[in-house]
């Protein structure tokens, strides 16, 4: 039971067109999604403790992220937290972020708060945050999964396989061995090696190389559903998938390289599910 309304699908297509518009030194973050798991029958014993144990946690996430740690995880009073901001963004947008997402899972999760299920997930282009009153540290947590396309299909002359498979597992590769930070981005040559496609894994931190690496493989059980689409993503609790046919992260590496062409505009009826 979770949620799908058109008019995210529009606001994300709204709030996409504003970012790409205004790029830059945007302070608001871009809004995927939020989940909040509900627990009816549980009636929290003390909610009103618990309620400040979450106000505690989720201040001193936002404290770290100010304190430029892209990523971290936290507990206090039973309630486990962490966020986690996308690889390439500079500590000033992931602090920016992680603070506003700490103000924004409270209002949009509050009635869960009162209601004594404590466990709440939002997804941001930049950054995401999520609690629980279970720790969830270094488990492969894979649900709630939300899926968001582009309703284009592939341009032709592109085999789905050397375009998004390729990317995407050469990615996964180099994040889980290379990289402590799970994380990576890159663009590869596709087709004739004329086309460009690109693409960002990223793994929670609590996790290590294997069972980022598990993660990242179920996500990709779903590989052949999305593999007609020229851009797509997959987003989970303890890890996320992206691929695109334009530059969408921003890296060091390529600071010197000629800026990227404006992003494709966003195809009409960007679409998004939330599977349970
Ligand atoms: C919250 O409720 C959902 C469904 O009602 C349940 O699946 C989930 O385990 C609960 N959350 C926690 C942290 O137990
Ligand atoms: C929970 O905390 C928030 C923020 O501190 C506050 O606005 C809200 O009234 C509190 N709710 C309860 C039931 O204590
Ligand atoms: C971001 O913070 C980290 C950790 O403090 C630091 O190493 C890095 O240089 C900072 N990046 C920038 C661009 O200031
Ligand atoms: C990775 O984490 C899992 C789960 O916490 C643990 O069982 C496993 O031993 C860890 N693997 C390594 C190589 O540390
Ligand atoms: C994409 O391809 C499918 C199957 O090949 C077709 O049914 C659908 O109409 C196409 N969608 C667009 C937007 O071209
Ligand atoms: C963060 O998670 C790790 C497991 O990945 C755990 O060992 C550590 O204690 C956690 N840190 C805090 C501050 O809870």
């Amino acid at each position: 039971m979770f949620f799908l309304h058109n008019s995210r699908a529009f606001l994300f297509l709204l709030l996409a067109v504003c970012t790409s518009i205004s790029s830059i030194n945007s302070l608001l973050p871009t809004y995927n999604d939020h989940s909040c798991l509900n627990r009816p029958n549980q009636i929290a014993i003390s909610s009103y403790i618990s309620n400040q144990s979450l106000a505690t946690l989720l201040d001193s996430l936002s404290t770290k992220a100010s304190q430029s740690n892209s990523f971290y995880n936290d507990s206090n009073g039973g309630i486990y937290g962490l966020f986690l901001c996308r690889g390439d963004v500079s500590n000033d947008t992931c602090r920016d972020c992680v603070n506003y997402a700490t103000k924004e899972i409270r209002s949009r999760c509050e009635f869960n708060v009162l209601a004594g299920n404590r466990s709440a997930i939002i997804w941001y282009d930049e950054c995401m945050l999520r609690y629980s009153d279970s720790n969830f540290f270094g488990e492969v947590q894979t649900e709630p999964k939300e899926f968001m396309w582009n309703a284009e299909n592939t341009t032709s002359g592109v085999d789905p396989y050397y375009g998004a498979k390729h990317t995407i597992y050469a990615l996964l590769d180099a994040a889980v061995e290379t990289d402590h930070m799970l994380f990576k981005a890159d663009k590869k040559a596709v087709g004739d090696g004329t086309q460009l496609r690109y693409g960002l894994v990223q793994c929670t931190r609590d996790l290590n190389a294997t069972t980022c690496r598990k993660c990242f493989n179920y996500l990709m059980t779903y590989f052949e559903q999305l593999q007609n689409r020229i851009g797509w993503r997959i987003l989970a609790p303890s890890c996320s998938i992206r691929y695109e046919n334009y530059r969408f992260f921003d890296l060091q590496s390529e600071a010197t390289q000629p800026p990227p062409p404006p992003p494709t505009p966003p195809a009409p009826g960007v679409s998004r599910a939330l599977s349970p």
